[in-house]
């Protein structure tokens, strides 16, 4: 494992995102069905400590450089403090990012903060208070735009915010939620809906797209491609001039967009995963988990954690293919699981 986490087709995975659980108290459309999945019992999720041990493994014995915290919701973790302090602990400079859905945050965000998390990603696809309903099945934009500000105000930036558009439902206030961004100071990022929702209803025609949204936003904005490197980030980021203000008025601000399926960044993909119950994923659409568990409860050493977890990786597929028509017809076999159980 000297190496690092190296797979077949010569890509390097230094970025580990690692799901703490996989409940969720929110019910997205495109993710979870409205009666929730069968939860993991507790004594199943990896523990603090567990949490602890891997992110050392990850980090000096194969090259992990950056962390990503996702669920499920990972706020539902009470101890969410405890784990990002053990690791704060034990890397001064690793960067520690929180990808949520910000319900709690109001009371959380200082205390997170002060245990060493670094920045939050946090999920908003509609700030209107009906759309927001019809998509996350519960009526709870106050808590999570009060979760947002705090986040900003305990200096958990730069904050992003991640939108999904489902059309026919926040497609046509895409403008608007820009506009709320940009006045706030945050980073918004558009997300092409991808086939993880647990009760299957994606359609690829129903998908509004990264040219679409582009479209979307053009009727009040004026964008312009970065020309800034984009690396293995998955979000392609824009300029963005406001068409109201004078000709010559400054830029507002960026927005990015994220083509998960019809522009898919798979080959500079720098990525491993870990499920909420400890297996290693080597991408979203992989079919296969490599599970660490047993190994961290039946007293293996690092080492041998450390060459499972790149032997797992080594067998990640080149690309997820969503892009290429016939992904959506019968007989292609899409993930068992929801983005919430293998972790946004
Ligand atoms: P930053 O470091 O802030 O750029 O984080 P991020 O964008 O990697 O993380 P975030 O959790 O905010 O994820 C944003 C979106 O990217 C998710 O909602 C997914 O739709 C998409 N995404 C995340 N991981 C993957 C992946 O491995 N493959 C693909 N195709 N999409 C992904
Ligand atoms: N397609 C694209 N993004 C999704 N997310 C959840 N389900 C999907 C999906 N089917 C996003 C959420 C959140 C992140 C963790 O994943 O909006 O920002
Ligand atoms: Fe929860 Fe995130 Fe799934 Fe929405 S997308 S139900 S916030 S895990």
């Amino acid at each position: 494992p000297a190496a690092g986490l190296l797979d077949r087709f010569g890509r390097r995975a230094t970025d580990l995102r690692l799901s703490l659980i996989d409940k969720c108290n929110l019910r997205c459309t495109y993710c979870m069905p409205a009666q929730g999945l069968p939860w993991l019992a507790k004594e199943r999720l990896l523990s603090a400590e567990e949490i602890r041990r891997l992110v050392r493994i990850g980090v000096e014995q194969l090259g992990i450089r950056e962390l990503r915290l996702t669920g499920g919701e990972p706020l539902v973790r009470k101890d969410l403090e405890e784990v990002i302090a053990g690791i704060r602990d034990d890397h001064p400079q690793l960067p520690i990012g929180l990808t949520t859905n910000a319900i709690g945050l109001e009371r959380r965000a200082e205390g997170l903060r002060r245990a060493g998390l670094t920045r939050v990603n946090i999920s908003l696809d509609s700030v209107h208070r009906e759309t927001f309903a019809q998509l996350t099945r519960r009526d709870s934009l106050d808590a999570v735009l009060t979760g947002v500000a705090a986040a900003a105000e305990a200096g958990l930036t730069p904050l992003k915010v991640n939108a999904v558009l489902v059309r026919g439902v926040n497609d046509h206030q895409a403008p608007e939620l820009l506009r709320w961004a940009l006045e706030a100071g945050y980073e918004l990022r558009f997300i092409e809906q991808m086939p993880l929702e647990a009760d299957r209803t994606w359609e690829r025609e129903a998908t509004v797209t990264a040219a679409e949204t582009r479209r979307l936003l053009g009727e009040q904005f004026r964008l312009r491609p970065s020309a800034e490197e984009r690396g293995g980030a998955p979000a392609e980021r824009f300029t963005v001039w406001d068409k109201r203000d004078a000709a010559t008025a400054e830029a507002r601000g960026t927005v990015g967009i994220i083509a998960s399926v019809t522009e898919p960044f798979c080959a500079a993909c720098t990525r491993t995963r870990i499920t909420a119950e400890g297996r290693v994923m080597s991408c979203l659409f992989s079919r296969t988990e490599v599970d660490l568990m047993d190994l961290l409860r039946s007293g293996a050493d690092d080492l041998a954690v450390a060459q499972r977890w790149a032997d797992a990786m080594w067998a990640k597929p080149a690309a997820h293919g969503t892009d290429r028509p016939g992904f959506d017809l019968p007989g292609f076999e899409r993930p068992d699981r929801s983005m919430s159980a293998i972790g946004g």
